[in-house]
């Protein structure tokens, strides 16, 4: 496994598979990287001869109150879990090769970006399209493999694929989750002993409000009790619980981490 600290770097690794005719597969990522982002990986493999991984926590996409710094950085335990993962090419850029000319936002998200996390990030969505498509740029992947628990990002990126007619295949991966059904997530790892009890309630909550919606409860009913329900658990606040493109959505709050989880209903 190689892995490019910088855009130059990348496109002297990228040259000679593109004159060779390889395919590349690339899951772009922020690090931290658990069970999830390998199935993502796997699943990247069974479309492309070369599979790439960016580790890059992108600043755009975080607020200034949000946990930019906080966000769990480990490269080099990230790139063992990747070489064992049989990952051909890491891209870890600096902040330069990104944004050459400063944090600006070039690329704004579209309708898909309206509501739920937009209600509640508002600029989430813009720095996440500008950085997915300054890295495709670079990567210049022909598939691109995004995880279904950011279930409403991987709508808006597939939206920008299209507006923008980038010629790359948005693929959604699958949520993985632990034995209890909490999904896999970076910011699990902020969460104590006890909050992670409660967290594994989410899932199980969104089941039962998916159920119930399948089942003809008006979805309006089904949602404000599943919020009631999250509250009851021990969930400090709650941002959202809806009914979104057939999934209940959800974004709550253990103390100062935020979850997010979805389930088809
Ligand atoms: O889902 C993520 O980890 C990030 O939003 C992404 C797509 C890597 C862009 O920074």
């Amino acid at each position: 496994m190689i892995i490019a600290h910088s855009k130059q770097e990348l496109e002297e690794i990228i040259a000679p598979l593109k004159e060779e005719g390889r395919t590349i597969g690339f899951v772009p990522t922020m690090g931290a990287l658990h069970a999830g982002h390998l199935s993502l990986v796997d699943l990247a493999r069974r479309h492309a001869d070369k599979i790439i991984v960016s580790i890059f926590v992108n600043p755009t996409q975080f607020a200034p109150h949000e946990d930019f710094d906080a966000y769990p950085r480990d490269l080099e335990g990230d790139a063992a879990k990747l070489d064992t993962a049989g990952v051909d090419i890491v891209y870890a850029p600096r902040e330069t090769d990104i944004y050459p000319d400063g944090k600006d936002i070039t690329v704004k998200a579209g309708a898909m970006a309206k509501g739920l996390e937009g209600d509640f990030r508002p600029t989430h969505f813009d720095g996440v399209v500008t950085v997915v498509h300054r890295l495709f740029s670079q990567v210049q992947p022909d598939v691109a493999v995004f995880g279904e628990k950011d279930f409403q990002q991987l709508q808006v990126i597939k939206e920008m694929a299209a507006a923008e007619r980038l010629s790359v295949e948005i693929v959604g991966g699958l949520i993985a989750r632990d034995e209890h059904g909490l999904a896999l997530s970076s910011r699990n790892a902020y969460l104590s002993a006890e909050e992670l009890e409660i967290a594994r309630k989410l899932n199980k909550i969104l089941r039962h409000c998916a159920e119930e919606i399948a089942r003809g409860r008006a979805v309006e009913t089904a949602t404000q009790e599943a919020e009631n329900a999250l509250l009851e658990a021990g969930f400090d606040k709650i941002d959202y619980v809806r009914f979104w493109q057939g999934r209940v959505l959800a974004a709550a709050f253990l103390g100062r981490t935020r979850l997010i989880d979805n389930i088809a209903a």
